[in-house]
């Protein structure tokens, strides 16, 4: 993340703060949120895409929650001006507590229940993105039910699912998530949204194409699809939807095979894509909203282990593999065991003037897919007691956290300006026997 630094005893530092005054102080493992940075980079996007299309409607940003959410989280996003993307009742309820004003709120899932419809309608919240035909019905009787309007936009499935640098159009319609295109089902889902006029205001449009995405090939893709919709929308039903989401997804460097582009270079091609297909179908070019969550929460972010069990593995002739055991692992980042993730690792106490030896950074976990670095160099004598660090863990990690072998969820912490706070407390092996009832 922006502040960390080598102190000159070698020892890593991150927002003034040492990790080993943080692994004194809070234990490992930790994950180590740079406050600054977060910031810093939600401010970024959302000025970016603000200047690149304010000479139309202007943009907007929603900070995706299900990278990383907890109350201070809510509040820095709320502080930094975005809006905030929640998909279950349990992140509307941390935005909730935390006094996110819920008109800058957005409700996602493909499978809400009654319940969280409810509550979101009863709360006000800004948007309620709809995922099916089905729902857009059940919106309408259920804000009906609650005496409001329900503000919903419709998820379009447009067959474009980018990964990284490559996107792929037509091939991922089967997937769970939005109403299709091709079968016409969206262009019916506006219609049957126009008709709940009453029950139901027609926001816009979303779209979704991926995570992880270096290039605007894919939103060009998307975007064409969903405003071939609206020009359709508007020549057939004299309507004009006048807003688009174009989702998340934009990558961030994990290996330096990753580049990552400036957000003010995303945000202006991203502008000049939209720009021009509108130009093209003669329609006016809509007010433009993004929901980065990787790209804010990611590089704000490393894990602070501390390193036991270090050993050597022959693997016959002269093959042998260093296993580094740190004191977290899958349960803190599941991310390499399921996604192949590639995360790298440095030894952060102190430095070491040891030649580079390759080995696999691997959690405490009852099972060998609990790797959390596949391969790594680090300094041969890394030993017993070492502080290691795993950067850019921010994002999907302690979101998809488990208690996995009954190992407690490590505490998250905000560092700056020299001072640590602890955000989310670390989970307890009582608070873990508490939910054990029977
Ligand atoms: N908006 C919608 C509707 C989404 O479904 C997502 C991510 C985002 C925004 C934010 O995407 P981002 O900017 O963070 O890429 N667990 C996976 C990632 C799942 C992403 C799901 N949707 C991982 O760890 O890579």
């Amino acid at each position: 993340s922006g502040s960390t630094r080598r102190e000159a005893d070698g020892e890593l530092s991150v927002g003034g703060v040492r990790v080993s005054r943080i692994a004194e102080e809070i234990g490992t493992p930790a994950l180590v949120v740079d406050e600054d940075d977060f910031r810093a980079r939600a401010r970024r996007f959302r000025t970016a895409f603000a200047r690149a299309f304010a000479p139309h409607a202007g943009a907007s940003t929603y900070y995706a929650g299900k990278a990383f959410l907890c109350g201070a989280v809510a509040r820095w996003v709320e502080e930094e001006g975005l809006g905030l993307d929640v998909c279950t009742g349990g992140e509307l309820a941390v935005a909730l507590r935390a006094g996110f004003p819920p008109e800058r709120l957005a409700l996602h899932g493909n499978n809400k229940s009654d319940e969280e419809l409810r509550r979101a309608l009863r709360a006000g919240v800004g948007r309620i993105v709809a995922d099916s035909i089905e729902e857009i019905d059940r919106i309408a009787s259920l804000a009906r039910e609650t005496g409001v309007r329900a503000p919903v936009m419709l998820r379009i499935t447009t067959g474009v699912e980018a990964h990284t640098h490559e996107f792929i159009a037509t091939a991922h319609e089967d997937q769970k998530f939005g109403i299709s295109l091709t079968a016409g089902d969206a262009f019916t889902a506006v219609a049957r949204a126009l008709e709940h006029d009453a029950d139901l205001e027609l926001i816009g449009l979303h779209s979704h194409i991926g995570s992880q995405i270096f290039d605007t090939g894919g939103f060009e893709v998307a975007a064409r699809r969903v405003l071939d919709l609206v020009a359709r929308v508007r020549d057939e039903l004299g309507h004009t939807i006048d807003h688009l989401d174009l989702g998340g997804g934009f990558g961030v460097m994990y290996n330096s095979q990753h580049t990552p582009s400036p957000a003010e270079a995303l945000a202006d091609g991203i502008a000049g894509i939209v720009e021009k297909q509108c130009h093209e179908l003669d329609l006016p070019v809509p007010h433009v909203a993004f929901e980065p969550g990787r790209a804010i929460a990611g590089p704000s972010t490393q894990t602070l282990y501390t390193v036991g069990t270090v050993k050597d593995v022959h693997l016959g002739g002269p093959h042998h593999r260093v296993y580094v055991s740190v004191d977290g692992g899958m349960s803190d980042n599941v991310r390499t065991a399921l996604y192949d993730a590639d995360y790298s690792c440095l030894l952060s106490g102190r430095t070491s003037d040891a030649a580079p030896a390759v080995v696999r950074v691997v959690g405490k976990h009852c099972e060998s897919g609990d790797i959390v670095v596949k391969d790594e160099y680090l300094p041969a004598d890394v030993r017993r007691g070492d502080l290691v660090s795993v950067p850019v863990t921010g994002a999907y990690c302690y979101s998809l956290a488990s208690n996995y072998n009954h190992v407690p969820r490590p505490a998250v912490v905000a560092v700056k300006d020299g001072t640590v706070r602890t955000i989310v407390r670390r989970e307890t092996e009582d608070d873990l026997l508490a939910l054990d009832v029977g």
